[in-house]
């Protein structure tokens, strides 16, 4: 038997200079022209870009496999290329192991866990802001260092080391694979956070407290405790999730509403619009633009021919901005709703932080509102990520504002002398 050529075949790179200068532009053009498509980047795969393909394909986990494999090269099996992580759970497990893991981590996510670090977040992004608020000038990309901060914080890690958390496991998937910055995190950066989070757990392990690392060393799995290097690869992979997902989410939502001064009054007058806003920022900013699945077994996807070991690329970008879903998707509107964006993903790997990231981003929107209403951004000296292929953001955002006054009694961190 003859095999079906895969097609239609398409010019993109998700990871290239092209995309990262209009990624908007081009999952338009692939929606509506191929909303599956086959690419010969990155040794091939296949592009999913509109609403229904993603929808269906994220809650195929029997066609569409999360779990670690050799196609596609070594790594992470949930994005292209594949980065040199350790082994993520519960994000590279298919049922029925994904499940007992996935319960753990639900546990310590849950709405009620996170409604017990309000004020952990509130201290943080407090924290954050008093570094900047009296200067009058800032890089508003500073306050972004919140969600790692939390983050590390909540695993009972050292929050004052959260930037070195941010140059591991961010710099791998927000930066090209071939730059400096790249090698630097998976030679350097990567194998520091291993060591640190390894001696972490076993002195969890002698000693307990009430951090969401001790929750994981007395949960049970399967009716047995978990071994070290399975937590590790749970503590990793919340550290990869938390620390620049909600960062990105943050820093576009805050850009767009220097440019929309309007909608920045209304948050700034009815701050309980936050929570609906922000549901819209996921939507059009998708932090996380586009996920990958391994293919696993020949079968006819909406009229694409999908062959065993074949790669593909979900992106949740395109689809929450597809219009047979949503009406006008590009324009921003904040009072969209209902808003059944995919930002957080679906089906059995949506997002475990999703409660987590949704109170910080509140929280940081909130009080960068309330406590630097005029900010002004300099729109020529925002720095972008390079590379916008998995997430999407800035890496820089130089703005003025009326100073104000410190609220926390000392600085968050100690000061380098
Ligand atoms: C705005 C913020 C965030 C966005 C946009 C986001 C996005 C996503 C997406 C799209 C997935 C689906 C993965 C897949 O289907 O393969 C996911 C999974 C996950 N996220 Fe998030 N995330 C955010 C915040 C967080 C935070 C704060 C944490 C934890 C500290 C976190 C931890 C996780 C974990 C553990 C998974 C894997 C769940 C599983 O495999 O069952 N995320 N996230």
């Amino acid at each position: 038997m003859t095999e079906q050529p895969r097609c239609p075949i398409v010019h993109f790179d998700h990871h290239s200079a092209e995309h990262a200068a209009d990624h908007v532009g081009a999952y338009r053009e692939l929606r509506e022209e191929c909303p599956v498509a086959w690419t010969d980047a990155h040794g091939g795969f296949w592009v999913l870009s509109d609403y229904p393909s993603v929808f269906e394909a994220s809650r195929d986990d029997d066609l569409f496999s999360s779990a670690r494999s050799e196609h596609g090269g070594e790594g992470l099996a949930i994005i292209i290329p594949k980065a040199p992580t350790a082994f993520h759970i519960p994000i590279e497990l298919d049922p029925p192991q994904f499940r007992s893991y996935r319960k753990a981590v639900n546990a310590v996510t849950s709405p009620a866990a996170v409604r017990r670090l309000t004020d952990v977040i509130d201290k943080f992004v407090t924290g954050f802001i008093d570094e900047i608020i009296e200067t009058g000038e800032a890089d508003l990309a500073f306050v972004a260092g919140v969600p790692a901060a939390v983050t590390v914080d909540w695993l009972g890690l050292d929050a004052s080391e959260y930037k070195r958390y941010v140059d591991a496991m961010h710099t791998l998937v927000s930066a090209p694979p071939d730059s400096a910055e790249y090698a630097h995190a998976r030679d350097v950066a990567v194998p520091w956070v291993e060591k640190t989070v390894r001696a972490h757990i076993a002195a969890r392990r002698e000693q307990p407290t009430d951090d969401a690392t001790s929750a994981f060393l007395a949960a049970e799995v399967d009716d047995r405790k978990m071994t070290d290097d399975e937590i590790y690869s749970i503590l990793e992979l919340l550290i990869s999730g938390g620390v620049g997902t909600t960062a990105s989410l943050v820093t576009q939502a805050l850009v767009w509403l220097y440019r929309n001064p309007g909608e920045r009054q209304r948050l700034i007058d009815d701050p309980s619009m936050i929570d609906v806003a922000v549901e819209e920022f996921l939507r059009v900013f998708s932090p996380t633009q586009a996920l990958a699945r391994t293919v696993t077994r020949d079968a006819e996807f909406r009229g694409a021919h999908l062959r065993a070991g074949d790669r593909a690329l979900m992106s949740w970008a395109s689809a929450n901005r597809d219009p047979r879903q949503f009406d006008d998707p590009d324009e921003v509107d904040i009072t969209r709703w209902p808003n059944k964006h995919m930002a957080f993903g679906l089906g059995i790997h949506r997002c475990a932080g999703s409660h987590l990231g949704r109170a910080m981003a509140r929280a940081m929107i909130g009080q960068v509102l309330e406590r630097m209403p005029d900010y002004v951004v300099d729109v020529d000296g925002i720095v972008r990520y390079p590379d916008q292929g998995t997430n999407a953001g800035y890496h820089s955002i130089p703005c003025s504002f009326t100073p104000g006054k410190r609220r926390l009694a000392s600085p968050l961190f100690p000061r380098a002398s």
